[in-house]
């Protein structure tokens, strides 16, 4: 009788653990959030983008490149596709995406492109794409050459590694260097999706470079987007479920120190930075329940922030657009350049906006 009774009091405390893990995960969800629209007036959907467009990455001459076709484990996809990469010229008036070719030794078909970042070589101009692959369930992060002249991307090189366990996004700092996000603390699919619900995670910002490896900061909640300042002085994380985005110094070894972290209010994933101004972008989702559980006839909605001067006593954080997924659903990404602001979506549209 006293076992049975052990055994039921184990019970009651386990389902009351679950039961207050999932009110948290609800309250980080912000379940019940009405979105007030706040749109734009000259905005368009970018042609033939309908399965994602999570990613995006501007080139100082304007010149956008996309990821598109994520599978994400947990999220809506539309299509069972490969992924592919895409560039849209921002100065051409007809915004039309242009899919990139991929050559050299690379197996496309199971190309699943998730966040994206290019280097720049100071000496000879290269541009190197890097772009975070989950071709099953695991991560690497692939490099790539891009050759603007015929719209396409050499592979270069394929990196994996056991501290790049769960990568989300990636900004490099060399060609064959760079600092990534682990937006889990397992690597193992089940434990991944069992993992909001054991507890806090626990995750965290890697350096890879080939001669050293090293986690440099941790202790996100859900290290999401990353990005550099146009001096490269500074990264920034976004914290998903903290709503916050955390800036860091990088040090000479490459380590990070924390400096501060500005609140955002809202979900944000993907962090492009404005070369020009040094203003953060952000691609963001008022309501992540939603976007958990997809239902069309109840949409996930879109929020685009902006930060100006991150690095001030004051940064600025504005909602520059929302919407409650009548015209885009679930963002994960917006970026600017000159007066166009592109947004993107984890697995629906891409749509971009004249702000002149
Ligand atoms: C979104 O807002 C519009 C008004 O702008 C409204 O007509 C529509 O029903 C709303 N959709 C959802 C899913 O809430």
């Amino acid at each position: 009788m006293g076992k049975l009774l052990i055994v039921f009091a184990l019970i009651a405390v386990f389902v009351a653990f679950i039961g207050q893990r999932i009110i948290t995960l609800r309250r980080v969800c912000l379940a019940s959030r009405e979105v007030i629209q706040n749109h734009l007036p000259n905005c368009r959907h970018l042609k033939g983008l309908e399965y994602g467009s999570e990613d995006i990455t501007v080139l100082p001459h304007g010149l956008a490149i996309i990821s598109t076709g994520l599978k994400y484990p947990g999220m809506m996809w539309f299509s069972d596709s490969p992924g592919k990469m895409y560039t849209v010229d921002l100065h051409d008036p007809r915004l039309k995406p242009v899919e990139l070719k991929i050559a050299g030794a690379f197996d496309m078909h199971s190309f699943n492109p998730h966040g994206i970042s290019v280097y720049i070589d100071d000496k000879d101009h290269s541009v190197y794409l890097f772009v975070v692959n989950h071709p099953q369930d695991n991560s690497q992060v692939e490099v790539f050459r891009f050759v603007e002249e015929d719209n396409s991307i050499v592979h270069l090189n394929t990196i994996q590694h056991e501290l790049l366990y769960s990568v989300n996004d990636v900004v490099p700092v060399g060609a064959d260097r760079f600092y990534a996000t682990n937006d889990h603390y397992f690597s193992n699919a089940i434990m991944k999706n069992l993992e909001p619900l054991i507890g806090r995670p626990w995750t965290n910002v890697a350096y890879y470079s080939p001669d050293e490896v090293k986690v440099v900061a941790e202790g996100f909640f859900m290290a999401n987007g990353i990005n550099i300042s146009p001096d490269k002085r500074h990264i920034y994380v976004s914290d998903i479920f903290d709503y916050k985005i955390y800036v860091m110094a990088i040090q000479e070894n490459k380590n990070l120190t924390l400096l501060k972290s500005v609140d955002t209010g809202s979900l944000c994933d993907n962090v492009e930075v404005d070369l020009d101004t040094g203003d953060l972008w952000l691609g963001c989702l008022p309501d992540c329940w939603k976007m958990l559980h997809y239902d069309p006839e109840d949409p996930p909605g879109c929020e685009v922030i902006q930060i100006q001067n991150v690095l001030s006593e004051k940064p600025i954080v504005k909602q520059v657009y929302s919407d409650n997924g009548t015209i885009i659903q679930g963002c994960s990404v917006s970026a600017f350049y000159r007066h166009k602001l592109l947004i993107g979506t984890v697995f629906q549209k891409a749509l971009v906006c004249d702000m002149k």
